[in-house]
């Protein structure tokens, strides 16, 4: 019998679901296809939405997974943490290489619809900066454009009253014997966290002594590895954005590629890139 004559029922499959819970009833197909409303007729307004769709929706789950990672760091569960974090820079791997779909718009495809855009941007994307405000990278000002959305504004400033990702790991180190100045233990933790070089000093010790500090170790070059992917997803953004749009201003009002490059200079864990000057 040839393959496409081939009736999968024969071997169970099943094919009845009037009474039955299917796929698309689990996933919620119905509503996530049915969220892509181009404003305009331009034949690539629908590879714009898709790739921010499919970016919020991973980031949906590297909140879910960096949440969890910092739960169970503060219940020195490092473990599984560290999976969780492995996982959050596979997700930015993909994030990373999704870029590559986006950069087959043209800046003359791209003219068509940027207009039907309004002051909407990823600026105001509540998922990045809640990833943002996780790991310690806590400008309020960041909030306002949330000021109109009272679900979102209490979702980020809740998160801004609870210690970061990286105060976690740092007060974790202390648990386990790390020198980590009372300053940073005891700081407040709507700021975000500055260099301080008695963390670089603790690191220093971690890096210099791997066997006596492994689980710290291992940690800290997660953290890295996370950070450096991140760092990634920013720079092929900015160069996205050059590429498209040049220096033009942001749809959401910023200066555009100037404000996407003062962002490269951002650092969620400064001493741990630090450490390596020292070494
Ligand atoms: C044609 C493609 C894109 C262009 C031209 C573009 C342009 C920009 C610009 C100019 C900004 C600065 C804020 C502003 O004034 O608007 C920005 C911010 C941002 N964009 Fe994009 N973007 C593009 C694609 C994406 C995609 C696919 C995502 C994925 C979700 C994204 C997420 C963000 C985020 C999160 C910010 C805020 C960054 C921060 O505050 O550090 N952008 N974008």
């Amino acid at each position: 019998m040839a393959n496409n004559d081939y009736d999968p029922t024969a071997e169970g499959a099943e094919t009845n679901f009037a009474a039955r819970m299917s796929y698309s009833d689990y996933l919620r197909l119905e509503t996530i296809l049915s969220a892509q409303h181009p404003l305009s007729d331009a034949h690539d307004e629908m590879l714009f939405i898709v790739q921010h769709q499919a970016s919020e929706l991973w980031m949906r789950l590297a909140i879910h997974e960096l949440g969890a990672a910092r739960d169970a760091i503060a219940r020195d569960a490092v473990a599984p943490a560290m999976k969780m974090l492995a996982r959050v820079s596979r997700i930015f791997e993909q994030l990373n290489s999704a870029w590559d779909v986006l950069r087959t718009m043209t800046p003359s495809e791209y003219t068509h619809f940027r207009a039907k855009l309004g002051q909407s941007s990823g600026f105001q994307s509540r998922q990045y900066r809640l990833i943002e405000y996780v790991l310690g990278n806590r400008n309020p000002a960041m909030l306002k454009p949330h000021a109109h959305d009272a679900e979102a504004t209490r979702l980020l400033e809740r998160e801004l009253t609870i210690p970061s990702l990286y105060d976690e790991v740092l007060r974790l180190g202390n648990r386990k014997g790390l020198a980590i100045p009372r300053s940073v233990l005891e700081r407040d933790v709507r700021e975000t966290h500055r260099l301080n070089d008695a963390v670089v000093e603790a690191w220093r010790c971690v890096y210099e002594a791997p066997e006596t500090h492994w689980l710290l170790y291992e940690l800290a070059e997660k953290l890295v590895d996370f950070e450096d992917y991140f760092r990634r997803w920013r720079f092929n953004h900015v160069t996205t954005v050059e590429r498209i749009i040049g220096f033009k201003r942001g749809t959401g009002g910023t200066g555009g590629v100037s404000y996407l490059k003062r962002m490269l200079e951002v650092e969620l864990f400064p001493e741990l890139w630090r450490v390596r000057t020292v070494l």
